[in-house]
C-alpha cells in the first residue's frame, strides 16, 4: 500500500499574487498527510506560458512539499492545444520542464505503474501529439502485471470516450488516441485530473475518473453554469494504491480561503488572452 496526495490549479504568480496564500495552506495541509509521493495536476502558474517569473515562484512554492513531486502541466502552463492566443509549443514545454522536471513521466510502485500525461499537447501539432503516443506506447509495452494509474490536467473524457465536441472541458475527442489505450486497458484504475475547479468522482468501469479541486480558487456559476455533477469546493485528493483497487478522498485545505474568481476574471485573465 501506498498514498499519493493530488493537488491541482493553484495558480501561483509573484506579480498577481491573490491565490498565493492558499497555495501555502495548501503546502501544509500536504505536509501534514505525508503521503508517498505528490502529484500537481496542472496550473501551477498563474501565467507561466509566457511568465518566467511564475514558472519560478510555483517551482519554489512546490519545493516547500516534503514527500517527492511530480507535475503534469496545465493550459496556464504550457498554454492550449486549442488556443488561439496561447497554443502550446515545444519552446513554452521547454520552459516548463525546466522548472518543474519531464512533462512526461512514469512512476513505478509495487504493483502499480503510475502515468503522467501532457494533456496539453494532446492536438497541439508541433510533434508534441507524437511525444504523447510514444510515451503511452513506451509505457503499455514494459506494463507487465501492474494495475495502471494515469495523471493529466484536462479529463480525459467527460462522459464518454467517444462523445461529441467538449470545447474547453476535456481532451478533444479527436485528439485522445493515445488516451484511447489507457482507457480501454484492463489494467487500468484510476485517471486523476484537474482543470476544471470542481470535484467529482464518477466511474469507468474498474477504474475511477478523478476530478481533483483546485487549490487556489473557485469558479461560479457565471463563468460555470453547469459543473456537471462536479461539487465547487477547494481541496485536494488522497489516493490510496491498494493490491487491485484505489481509495480516493476528496479532503478540505482547512486555512484556504474559499475565493470565487467570477467577479475578478478579468483583472486576472484579460479576455483578449483567450
Ligand atoms: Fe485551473
Ligand atoms: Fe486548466
Amino acid at each position: 500500500m501506498f498514498s499519493v496526495v493530488q493537488v491541482s490549479d493553484s495558480h501561483v504568480s509573484p506579480r498577481i499574487p491573490r491565490f498565493n496564500a492558499n497555495w501555502e495552506a495548501a503546502v501544509a495541509a500536504v505536509n501534514r498527510l505525508s503521503p508517498d509521493l505528490v502529484v500537481h495536476t496542472g496550473d501551477a502558474t498563474l501565467d507561466g506560458a509566457d511568465s518566467e517569473e511564475d514558472c519560478a515562484f510555483a517551482a519554489r512554492g512546490l519545493a516547500a512539499i516534503a514527500s517527492p513531486v511530480r507535475v503534469v502541466p496545465g493550459n496556464h502552463d504550457v498554454g492550449d492545444g486549442g488556443s488561439r492566443c496561447q497554443p502550446a509549443t515545444q519552446d513554452r514545454l521547454a520552459r516548463f520542464e525546466r522548472h518543474f522536471g519531464p512533462a512526461l513521466w512514469t512512476e513505478d510502485r509495487p504493483g502499480w505503474r503510475l502515468i503522467g500525461l501532457n494533456s496539453q499537447a494532446m492536438g497541439a501539432g508541433d510533434g508534441l501529439d507524437r511525444g504523447v503516443a510514444e510515451a503511452v506506447g513506451e509505457a503499455l509495452r514494459s506494463l507487465g502485471d501492474r494495475r495502471l494509474a494515469v495523471f493529466l490536467h484536462k479529463p480525459a473524457l467527460i462522459e464518454a470516450l467517444e462523445e461529441g465536441e467538449v470545447g474547453y472541458w476535456a481532451v478533444p475527442p479527436a485528439a485522445r488516441g493515445p488516451l484511447a489505450l489507457l482507457l480501454t486497458h484492463p489494467a487500468l484504475r484510476l485517471v486523476a485530473s484537474g482543470h476544471l475547479h470542481v470535484a467529482r468522482l464518477a466511474a469507468h468501469g474498474p477504474a475511477t475518473l478523478a476530478w481533483c479541486p483546485a487549490t487556489g480558487f473557485l469558479v461560479g456559476e457565471k463563468l460555470l453554469p453547469d459543473p456537471r455533477g462536479g461539487a465547487r469546493q477547494l481541496g485536494l485528493m488522497r489516493h490510496v494504491f491498494r493490491d487491485d483497487e484505489v481509495e480516493t478522498e476528496i479532503l478540505p485545505i482547512p486555512e484556504a480561503e474559499p475565493i470565487e474568481i467570477d467577479s475578478f476574471v478579468d483583472e486576472v485573465y484579460p479576455p483578449e488572452r483567450g
